[in-house]
């Protein structure tokens, strides 16, 4: 069995007691293949698509069971809202094709229907959490929750690349001093 841990995480979703809730959500997904292909794109610098959506599953269900919401549709939808399957960076346009941005949460939607039962909650938060990119109003709280946690997510993977290369910069002066 894989071992998960949320950036910011003490604990792997597997194997903590105060997790069990959260992983017994989302071991259907998390044992799947379609979900673990995800580990191949990278998604914010060094960090993968899976461990971008395993951040947003996990901080998704964290809000939504403090606010009384829907946490296993917080979890489930966290982990499938960019099972988008392809490097954006490298994936070539068709002419007049809106950027990523615009067009791949219903690209997500699309993978995670033919894999997986989606229920209508989770259809939304999957196909709005890019809102107000993509225009459509949120129709649950919990969508609008996942628009939080997707862009705090983003930057708590940008902050932890740019921790790394301030560290790894502090490191080289440091060498070069003593050298
Ligand atoms: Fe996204
Ligand atoms: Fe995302």
């Amino acid at each position: 069995m894989p071992v998960s841990r949320a950036m910011g995480s003490r604990y792997t979703v597997e194997y903590s007691k105060e997790m069990q809730e959260y992983f017994e959500f989302v071991k259907d997904l998390l044992d799947s293949d379609v979900v673990n292909e995800m580990k191949n794109y990278r998604h914010h610098y060094s960090v993968t698509c899976f461990q971008h959506s395993l951040n947003v599953s996990y901080y998704n269900y964290l809000v939504c069971k403090k606010l009384g919401l829907d946490a296993r549709s917080a979890a489930r939808a966290g982990l499938l809202h960019d099972l988008f399957l392809y490097d954006w960076r490298t994936k070539e346009k068709k002419p007049g094709e809106k950027p990523h941005g615009f067009t791949h949460p219903q690209i997500a939607l699309e993978n995670a229907k033919a894999h997986f039962d989606v229920a209508k909650r989770e259809e939304d938060m999957i196909v709005k959490h890019m809102w107000p990119l993509t225009v459509k109003l949120p129709k649950y709280a919990e969508s609008y929750v996942i628009v939080a946690i997707d862009k705090y997510s983003a930057a708590l993977e940008i902050s932890v690349h740019l921790g790394r290369l301030m560290k790894n910069k502090a490191k080289q002066i440091k060498n070069r001093k003593a050298s």
